[in-house]
């Protein structure tokens, strides 16, 4: 048998056997348990060797031990709603899904903290929190079905980061385990620290490379006494993105402002009609949140910037009316998904004063190379989600428009911004870090990956080119 081939069967061989062994119940080598494990919503898609639930923080040492003696790539996993590959394997390896260590352990009240396993479903912890008045800010799109963990690994952000700010504003503590199956505790459960290195920070948004996070200690705040929701119609998609510099520039932070192009209000409306009025260019969302009379003020100043920018407003009239713009405008990645199963999404951020200027390229390379490019995104903190609509099928087309990605990365950096706002980098942008990232802090971080995991066994092929 040659050298390649015997050493995937040893690797088979040890899975099936002594690894199912380790944790009974636990562990599955089933090829529909493989297939199901072995993609995300970026679209790549590569079955693992094995598929691990831990219930507790000792069966993941136990799985980080076996994985370090047998040299065995581990892939950590929240719920696969990442959109860049970081949970999908890329050599033979173990993805080690976290979804049933999903307990909230704790709620201080007095504190303003929760204690969470890694598998809490974001809105699962955001429905607990309310009973107690509490609110945790950080609502990634797929909030209903992503992870905590994954939040945490993927340093997540969504609408609400204009005013809250995005995940690691609200990680204050961490437990984890690190390749060599040592356990680490992080951070502090005060207000303030700092004590050393910010190894809290670090491994948030390390995209599951440097360790297995076991438990998260959040930071919350009090609910907010009000929201008021508004959108805003625009014809002229220029004039949205001139209404979103203008208000910010008056001093208002709502806690949502978001913007949807004409082409994602149509693709929403044909997916999953909920009303929402298809003859326009742009809509924002823009929602407004804390003391009655100051959103409602703050409220009447934005609908008249609008009405400036030939913006035509509506107000959400009840939480149902609420409920359903939200569910729309969640569903714009579906929906796009629907057209074009392989559309290439980014999450380009650029200055929120060059928005206009970036809305207008992505229009101009739309135009120049005959591809449908589709905005929309968190247009208040300038993070546009770009969604190069092309065909895989159509392989010209879909060369042509994996070239729109690049040009779309300088376009963004030479506006001084950045090439992904929240999505990470995983598999689908470490060829392109190299344009943002310089040779000495990509090497600087290369050897923090190796002072963590010097075997490289913890999901291995990620972030680096
Ligand atoms: C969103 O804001 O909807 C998410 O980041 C997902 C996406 O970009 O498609
Ligand atoms: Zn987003």
């Amino acid at each position: 048998m040659g050298g390649a081939q015997g050493w995937v069967s040893c690797f088979l061989f040890l899975m099936k056997n002594k690894f199912a062994d380790l944790l009974p119940g636990r562990v599955s080598t089933e090829p529909e348990d493989l297939v199901c494990y072995g993609f995300d919503a970026s679209g790549l898609e590569a079955a693992p060797s094995a598929v691990a639930w831990p219930h507790s923080l000792e069966d993941v040492v136990e799985i980080m031990n076996f994985a370090r003696s047998n040299r065995i790539p581990v892939i950590p996993r929240g719920a696969g709603t990442g959109m860049t590959g970081g949970s999908v394997p890329d050599r033979s390896s173990v993805v080690v899904s976290m979804e049933r260590m999903n307990r909230v352990l704790g709620i201080d009240r007095d504190n303003m903290t929760v204690l969470v396993e890694p598998g809490v479903i974001n809105g699962h912890l955001q429905r607990e929190l309310e009973r107690f008045r509490l609110f945790y800010p950080p609502d990634p799109a797929s909030m209903n079905f992503c992870t905590i963990g994954g939040n945490v690994a993927e340093n997540a952000g969504g609408p609400r980061a204009l005013k809250y700010g995005v995940t690691r504003d609200y990680v204050l503590g961490l437990e984890a385990v690190l390749p060599d199956g040592s356990v680490i505790k992080t951070g502090v459960k005060t207000a303030k620290g700092v004590v050393g290195y910010d190894l809290t920070r670090l491994l948030t948004g390390s995209e599951g490379t440097l360790a297995v996070i076991t438990k998260i200690l959040l930071r919350v705040l009090p609910m907010p006494e009000e929201v008021i929701t508004l959108m805003a119609l625009f014809k002229d998609l220029e004039q949205s993105g001139n209404a979103v510099t203008a208000i910010l520039a008056y001093g208002i932070i709502p806690r949502t402002l978001e913007f949807m192009d004409g082409e994602a209000v149509r693709a929403v409306e044909n997916f999953s009609p909920v009303g929402l009025p298809t003859d326009v260019e742009a809509i924002l969302l823009i929602e407004l949140d804390g003391d009655p009379v100051v959103i409602r003020k703050e409220a009447e100043r934005i609908s008249s910037i609008c009405s400036h920018h030939q913006g035509e407003i509506i107000m959400a009239e009840d939480e149902e009316a609420r409920q359903k713009i939200w569910e729309a405008r969640r569903a714009i990645s579906p929906a796009l998904y629907h057209l074009k199963p392989a559309k290439i999404n980014e999450d380009i951020v650029v200055p929120r004063t060059k928005i206009p200027s970036m809305l207008k390229k992505l229009r101009e390379l739309s135009e120049e190379s005959g591809i449908m490019i589709v905005c929309f995104g968190h247009a208040g903190d300038g993070n546009i989600h770009v969604n190069i609509m092309a065909d895989k099928e159509n392989k010209p087309e879909y060369e042509k428009a994996l070239g729109l990605v690049k040009e779309v990365f300088r376009m963004t950096l030479d506006l001084g911004g950045t090439i992904s706002g929240e999505h990470g980098v995983g598999l689908t942008k470490k060829d392109y870090i190299g344009m943002e990232i310089s040779p000495v802090e990509m090497d600087l971080m290369k050897k923090i990956k190796n002072v963590f995991d010097p075997l490289n066994i913890l999901n291995p092929g990620k972030i680096f080119p």
